[in-house]
């Protein structure tokens, strides 16, 4: 899939998704603590952003694949990586989109990737463990705060994370 999305700040840009592979590891991890440490601030202190942004290595991401997790990368017509979407079976784990490249609607696009990849496989529902700065996003997207529960983060500082989920309709496309 290839969407041109009319960016804001930096006219058009096209965007394709393709599956990631044990090679985009690193890739995926750089993607991971950009965006933690400059987008997490909205809802994080700094030190709160540095404990979720420890422990980030590359293997971690390569277990996760061998281990069955799906993972989806947006990249540009040059293939220059711009956000990552990751689930277990019909649960995202993760959701981070390049920060340099926010509010473009790239992480839109890979979250209604996901939705379609889980509403295949014939789950009729969307879940997703969210960092607070998420909140706002998935809300816009139809996303139901469940509740708000402490989450140990990697680096050991425990931080409020949410519960959100939304009911998939078959045969719907976003
Ligand atoms: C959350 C995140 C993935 C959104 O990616 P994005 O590509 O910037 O999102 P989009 O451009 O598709 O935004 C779609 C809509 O969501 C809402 N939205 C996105 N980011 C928002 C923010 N920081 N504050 C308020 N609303 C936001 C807006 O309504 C936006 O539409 P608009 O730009 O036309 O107003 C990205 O900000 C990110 O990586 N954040 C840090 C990590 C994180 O919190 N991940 C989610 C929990 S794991």
């Amino acid at each position: 899939m290839t969407t041109c999305l009319a960016g804001r700040r930096a006219g058009r840009l096209q965007v394709r998704l393709r599956d990631a592979t044990p090679d985009d590891a690193e890739t995926i991890g750089r993607i991971q603590t950009d965006a933690i440490r400059r987008l997490g601030p909205s809802a994080y202190s700094a030190p709160e952003c540095e404990s979720w942004a420890a422990g980030l290595h590359p293997q971690r991401y390569r277990d996760k694949m061998a281990a069955g997790d799906r993972f989806r990368l947006a990249v540009d017509m040059d293939g220059w990586p711009l956000g990552v979407v990751w689930r277990t079976g019909a649960e995202v784990i993760g959701l981070y989109v390049d920060p340099d490249w926010s509010r473009r609607g790239i992480g839109a696009m890979l979250l209604a990737d996901v939705e379609a990849a889980i509403r295949a496989e014939g789950h009729d529902r969307i879940g997703i463990g969210a960092a607070l700065s998420g909140l706002h996003f998935y809300a816009r997207h139809g996303y139901r705060h469940i509740g708000t529960y402490p989450w140990t983060t990697r680096g050991g500082r425990v931080l409020q994370a949410c519960r959100l989920e939304k009911p998939l309709i078959a045969g719907a496309t976003t």
